[in-house]
């Protein structure tokens, strides 16, 4: 922890130094969690003006709402465990053979986490196993690869330790995804640690935010921590969470980036590089576990900051 406390202070001492800020970032993207009751909602994040440059969707294959006009990159991912037909190593290989610009895949969402809060709960070893025969051939292939994204627990930190550990050198990623809920001084602490255990590898921030928390306090945590990852060099790509209204929001109304009708809230309009709207999301949902299909897909693990 030492190392990632300076990182931390380092970090800060960046962040009070530079008050510029971009109104878009070519990092930012979309973590897509489509919705079947709206799914007119997709539209909003497609917008040709919103300068989102990728999107993932926790899936191989991409979401039929962006198939045909999308000026986002694609970005697979393989979720979980479950053996598929075909496999992520076939669908990925056969986008790639028809000419789908495929420049990164991610691993795993959050296997150190239960399936009760989106994770994908996946033993070590076993991920190990997955990893070398699913992902590791498409780094031949000229794909880049993603660790990994553990929770911000401690528990996700020795996850991935023991996970290379099992690798033995046949898993070779060259990003680390990084989720974080909680405050910033967390979140760039988890990065210095990142950093600090692997020196070589860029940094994505799949899935952030501060979860139930006021309104002000919610927004000047977003504004924070995109201005920070717009500066940080070794944060190359991160998605906000997230891209759905505020009655479904596991992780607090306060945090979406759509109101209960659909609306862009401010942290909305900003994330796409445009005014606030001063619409303000409510709702309280979430906390009965309205979205069953969530729970597969999202994570919902809060941790409080040290
Ligand atoms: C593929 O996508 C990447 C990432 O957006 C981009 O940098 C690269 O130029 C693209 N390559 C082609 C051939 O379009
Ligand atoms: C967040 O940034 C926007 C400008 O992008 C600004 O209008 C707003 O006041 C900021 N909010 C907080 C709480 O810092």
């Amino acid at each position: 922890m030492q190392s990632s406390q300076l990182t931390t202070i380092v970090a800060l001492a960046i962040l009070l130094t530079s008050p510029v800020q971009s109104a878009t970032s070519p990092k930012r993207g979309l973590c897509h969690i489509p919705s079947n009751n709206h799914p007119s909602d997709d539209k909003i994040w497609r917008d040709p003006n919103s300068k989102l440059t990728w999107y993932y969707n926790y899936r191989a294959t991409p979401s039929p709402a962006y198939l045909s006009d999308s000026p986002m990159h694609f970005v697979p991912m393989l979720w979980g465990s479950a053996p598929s037909t075909p496999s992520f190593l076939d669908t990925v290989t056969s986008m790639l053979d028809n000419g789908r610009n495929i420049t990164y895949v991610l691993g795993f969402n959050e296997p150190d986490g239960p399936h009760r809060t989106g994770g994908s709960n996946i033993p070590a070893d076993l991920a190990a196993i997955i990893w070398k025969s699913q992902i590791e051939p498409l780094k031949k292939r000229g794909v880049q690869l993603g660790a990994p994204a553990v929770t911000g627990s401690p528990n996700g930190f020795t996850w991935l330790e023991n996970w290379f550990r099992e690798c033995d050198g046949g898993c070779n990623p060259d990003f680390v995804p990084i989720h974080w809920y909680g405050d910033f001084e967390g979140l760039a602490s988890q990065v210095g640690q990142v950093m600090g255990t692997y020196p070589d590898m860029k940094i994505w921030v799949t899935e952030w935010g501060l979860p139930h928390a006021g309104l002000e306090e919610t927004q000047m945590n977003y504004n924070i921590s995109t201005e920070w990852f717009d500066r940080m060099e070794v944060i190359t790509h991160y998605s906000y969470f997230g891209a759905f209204r505020s009655d479904v929001s596991n992780v607090g109304p306060n945090s979406a980036m759509l109101t209960q009708k659909g609306q862009l809230s401010d942290i909305g309009s900003w994330y796409l590089g445009r005014q606030a709207t001063k619409n303000v999301p409510k709702g309280t949902g979430g906390k009965t576990g309205i979205f069953t299909a969530w729970v597969v897909l999202v994570s919902g693990v809060v941790w409080a900051v040290l």
